[in-house]
């Protein structure tokens, strides 16, 4: 099934609304040089993308592109709400076609987006394509079969092997963190500095936020219209798995991490 496993349900973008420069992208902050050409692909609502404009100083440039209209519209307001729409701009665009000539870009970004792509591979390829050399590529995946919870509730459970289940549907590769790499090498990218971080969940406000957003994506989002349509669970498995977050978030000492891989990819 083509599409975006996620959708943009409202809980969707909330959450994806929270992410910074600082909390989902710290790897490629030292990469960073004013007057730079940067494209932020799958960039969602921009708040990522707007952060690293901001640091490409006022002769930098930054497009930001998704297929989705609606977050680029987000984007776009977002741009102009913090004074960048000189510098930064949001554009429909698929990352296995990206509108744009050889070497036009000194960094190439992706944020939890190659998780979602049937062809990681043949992204990171036409990402390599519009890289300039002495470019660099830098990408971030989550790997959900990585993430690590407490109490070990068999409702989140369930919500981890449906969710994973259901991003496949979607083509995508949910576990995407771990493979980054034999992505990469696949692509012809081998000149590689990897890390790795993590969001964590462990505070009260922290434990509501997330559970909230969780319980509500479980539910409501695409995902779920999925995993119905697909028969991978019924409505009362998501109510159960729904009601498993607020539990565990009613928990004091209820904690959370989300593991990522990043890769710098020096481009020759
Ligand atoms: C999990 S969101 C990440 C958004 C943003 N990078 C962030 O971290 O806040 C994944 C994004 O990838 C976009 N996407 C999905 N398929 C794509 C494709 N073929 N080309 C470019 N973007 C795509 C989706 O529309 C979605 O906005």
């Amino acid at each position: 099934m083509a599409g975006y496993t996620h959708g943009h349900h409202a809980a969707v973008l909330r959450s994806h609304r929270t992410r910074t420069a600082a909390n989902s992208a710290a790897y490629l902050l030292p990469e960073l040089r004013p007057g730079q050409r940067l494209l932020d692909v799958g960039c969602g609502p921009g708040t990522i993308t707007a952060d690293l404009a901001d640091r490409l100083g006022p002769t930098g440039r930054a497009i930001g592109v998704d297929p989705s209209a609606e977050v680029l519209a987000q984007a776009a307001a977002l741009a102009a709400e913090r004074g960048l729409e000189q510098r930064l701009t949001f554009e429909a665009a698929d990352v296995y076609r990206l509108p744009y000539a050889d070497a036009s870009f000194d960094v190439v970004h992706a944020h939890q987006v190659l998780q979602h792509l049937a062809d990681p591979v043949a992204a990171l390829r036409e990402m390599r394509r519009v890289a300039a050399p002495g470019g660099v590529i830098a990408v971030r995946d989550a790997d959900y079969a990585a993430m690590a919870w407490y109490p070990e509730l068999p409702e989140l459970d369930e919500w981890s092997a449906l969710y994973r289940a259901t991003a496949r549907v979607f083509g995508g590769e949910p576990d995407a963190g771990r493979r980054l790499l034999s992505w990469a090498h696949a692509a012809g990218l081998t000149d590689a500095r990897p890390s790795s971080s993590t969001w964590t969940y462990a505070t009260g406000a922290e434990r509501a936020w997330w559970s909230e957003s969780w319980a509500e994506r479980t539910v409501h989002s695409n995902t779920a219209a999925t995993a119905l349509a697909e028969g991978l669970a019924t409505p009362a498995d998501l109510a159960r798995i729904a009601a498993g977050w607020l539990r565990w978030a009613g928990r004091p000492d209820a904690w959370f991490v989300v593991l990522h891989s990043e890769l710098l990819l020096s481009v020759s």
